[in-house]
């Protein structure tokens, strides 16, 4: 399958370039800079510059899937939350229908549905994301909104909890939060939206068990 990533560059998207490589997938991996051409290539990345803050449609034409995970990150303020996390995904949402590119996976996070419930500095973050969830859940595409608690740069666990709520906060590694990805892709997870976490089951026999 040929994948866009959106933030291939970022320390997710390094990893789910280079596992949607070694699966056997086309990773059209999406950067800002041609500087980082080289560096996306090296993880098994075709790179393809685009900005998400400009117009980036033409990143995904001839693509069968999007992945986002994207963001304007935790030092960015609310005006990078909706450019980026909302604006960006949106505008990715309206070139799949464009371009009929079926397949959207999203990167979302614990917590977006409910913005009000979260610590305040992070509200303007789960807003956007939950908004761009809406957005992608109203817009007809085959989608999966995956939502990860908290991200760490441990190594992978290979084990996780997946469900539509966990009923608890926690971590996940980034490299997890890939695989998780890679498995959602070619899963029966359309039209699902699931909370994962660090935990005890097989990734693939979470994801397929949902
Ligand atoms: N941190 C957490 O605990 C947490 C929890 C749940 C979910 N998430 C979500 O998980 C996803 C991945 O997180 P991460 O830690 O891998 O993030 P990250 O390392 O900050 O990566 C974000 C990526 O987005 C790219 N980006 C930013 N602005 C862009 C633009 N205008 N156009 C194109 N690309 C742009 C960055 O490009 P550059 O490399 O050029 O900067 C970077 O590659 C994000 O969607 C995040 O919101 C995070």
């Amino acid at each position: 399958m040929k994948v866009l990533v959106a933030g291939s560059h970022g320390k997710v998207g390094r990893h789910l370039v280079r596992l949607l490589a070694e699966a056997g997938h086309e990773a059209m991996a999406m950067i800002r800079d041609d500087s980082q051409a080289l560096e996306v290539e090296s993880f098994g990345g075709t790179p393809v510059v685009a900005d998400l803050e400009g117009d980036p449609a033409p990143a995904a034409e001839g693509s069968d899937a999007i992945i986002f995970t994207a963001g304007g990150g935790p030092g960015s303020g609310a005006a990078k939350k909706e450019t980026i996390d909302r604006q960006g995904a949106i505008k990715l949402i309206e070139a799949a229908k464009d371009y009929g590119i079926r397949r959207y996976v999203m990167v979302s996070a614990m917590g977006a549905d409910d913005p009000e419930s979260g610590p305040e500095g992070m509200r303007p973050y789960l807003k956007a994301k939950g908004q761009a969830d809406d957005a992608l859940r109203e817009s007809g595409l085959d989608y999966t909104i995956v939502r990860p608690g908290r991200l760490t740069d441990d190594p992978a666990a290979g084990r996780v909890d997946a469900a539509t709520s966990l009923g608890r906060r926690g971590e996940i590694t980034r490299e997890d939060t890939a695989r998780v990805l890679v498995a959602t892709l070619t899963a029966n997870t359309h039209g699902k939206t699931f909370e994962v976490l660090a935990g005890d089951t097989p990734i693939e026999e979470a994801i397929n068990g949902l």
